[in-house]
């Protein structure tokens, strides 16, 4: 296979593009975006990460952006769809994206194509979706293309588990699709790749990866809400209970869940499920306790300034943090997001400051967020947060309380400096 086709050059479809053009593959990339084809032309990444910053530069005039489709998909041997794979307002999947790429590969399908859905979909999608739009080509999966799905593990941020080390699973539509597939990915990635027998065990499995994670969030959310009546510190029982070498692993609270994934995922399954008789409860109310840590957030402001004499109405707040995890500048889903009109309608004068997330952010630094304010509320652990806030530094601005969000700060420390500081479930 020597021309690769990636659909979708956001969060996972750039890093996909650019390892492929490493690896030797002739490379091109299908946006609907003007400014992404621009920049990744340009050898500029949009997204803002150190490391694929440099491979984007580094794989310039070797990765060919396009907003035209029968440009990018001419003589490709294998296409890989990255697109977003989004809930609409009723939290009901929304294939728009997924579909009209496929359109794209429909009208440029060849005999031999190796079609790849990458995006995160629930059971049945590639089969009951995606084949049908493809076989409008007049081309049958399975005989004269090849259609499979490899979900993306990608966590944008990690240092540690960049995309060739992370081990994939790959489902098709035949046998000879999840063997092409697995072929594929070989090539690129130094990790293993696992084949197996269903393509829908492949959709499934992504979406149980990241459902697992948003049920153990709920999990440790609902025990920080109770430990806070119970006046026990939820971070310390974590990390207790970790000390046990099997059968536990450790999750911790914050002021819900976000990303394109966890938050959104596990609505895919419940939703497919459903359409086949299925409740899935347990699901349902992991969703609806990790919500419900937006509200709780505010309801901890309050108590916090109360306990100072003073109300949330027309109380100063330094907001720090927008983008839904520290160090990376993705705002899909964040808590933040929820939060800041939670605060707004209860009369909370606002200073937000993210330094990854300027258009959002309404003052220009972390010293005119601070200026006057009577409370820090931390909802991302931005590193640049991490070591500018100190007890000390805090103390001297005056500022009376401290809501850290995410556990991040040494609660310890605050205290003894003589500032209010609250957790969440510590
Ligand atoms: N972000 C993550 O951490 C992550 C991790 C694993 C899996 N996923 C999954 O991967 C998929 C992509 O996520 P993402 O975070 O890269 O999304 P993204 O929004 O960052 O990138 C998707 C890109 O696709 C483009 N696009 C949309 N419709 C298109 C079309 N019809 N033709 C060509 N381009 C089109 C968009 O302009 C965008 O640049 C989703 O299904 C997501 O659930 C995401």
């Amino acid at each position: 296979m020597k021309k690769a086709c990636v659909i979708g050059l956001g969060y996972v479809g750039l890093p996909l593009a650019c390892l492929l053009a490493r690896k030797g593959f002739e490379v091109s990339g299908l946006e609907v975006s003007d400014e992404i084809v621009e920049k990744t032309n340009s050898g500029i990444s949009h997204i803002e990460d150190e490391f694929l910053a440099k491979e984007v530069r580094e794989v310039k005039g070797k990765l060919k952006a396009t907003t035209n489709a029968a440009e990018a998909l001419k003589n490709a041997d294998v296409v890989a769809v990255c697109v977003p794979t989004p809930v609409d307002k009723q939290f009901l999947p929304d294939l728009e994206a997924l579909k009209s790429a496929c359109v794209s590969i429909a009208e440029n399908l060849r005999k031999g194509m190796l079609v790849i859905i990458e995006s995160t979909i629930y059971p049945g999608t590639t089969e009951e979706i995606a084949q049908p739009i493809l076989e409008k080509s007049g081309l049958k999966a399975g005989v004269d293309f090849f259609l499979a799905h490899c979900p993306e593990r990608i966590d944008p941020g990690n240092r540690k588990w960049r995309l060739p080390q992370i081990p994939r699973v790959v489902g098709g539509v035949n046998k000879e699709s999840v063997r092409l597939a697995g072929i594929f990915y070989g090539q690129i990635i130094d990790a293993p790749v696992k084949e197996l027998r269903s393509v829908r065990s492949a959709e499934a499995a992504k979406i149980v990866e990241n459902t697992f994670r948003d049920i153990n969030i709920a999990f440790v959310n609902e025990l920080a809400k109770s430990f806070d009546v119970l006046n026990i510190d939820v971070k310390e029982v974590i990390e207790a209970a970790s000390t046990k070498p099997f059968g536990f692993m450790p999750f911790y609270p914050g002021p819900g869940v976000g990303g394109h994934c966890i938050a959104v995922d596990p609505y895919y399954l419940i939703a497919k499920a459903k359409q086949s008789g299925f409740d899935h409860k347990f699901l349902r109310l992991a969703r609806e306790i990790n919500d419900s840590m937006r509200e709780y957030v505010v309801e901890l402001a309050v108590e916090g300034l109360n306990a100072l004499g003073k109300s949330l109405k027309d109380a100063k707040i330094a907001f720090l943090g927008i983008a839904y995890k520290p160090d990376v500048d993705d705002t899909r889903e964040s808590p933040a997001l929820y939060i800041i009109p939670l605060l707004r309608k209860k009369g909370a004068v606002l200073r937000i400051f993210d330094p990854h997330i300027e258009a959002l952010s309404n003052v220009e630094s972390l010293e005119a967020a601070l200026e006057g304010a009577d409370a820090i509320i931390v909802a991302t652990s931005h590193k640049e947060f991490l070591q500018a806030l100190t007890p000390k530094f805090v103390r001297k601005k005056k500022i009376g309380f401290f809501l850290d969000c995410r556990n991040a700060f040494d609660k310890v420390a605050f205290k003894k400096a003589g500032i209010a500081f609250k957790g969440i479930g510590c």
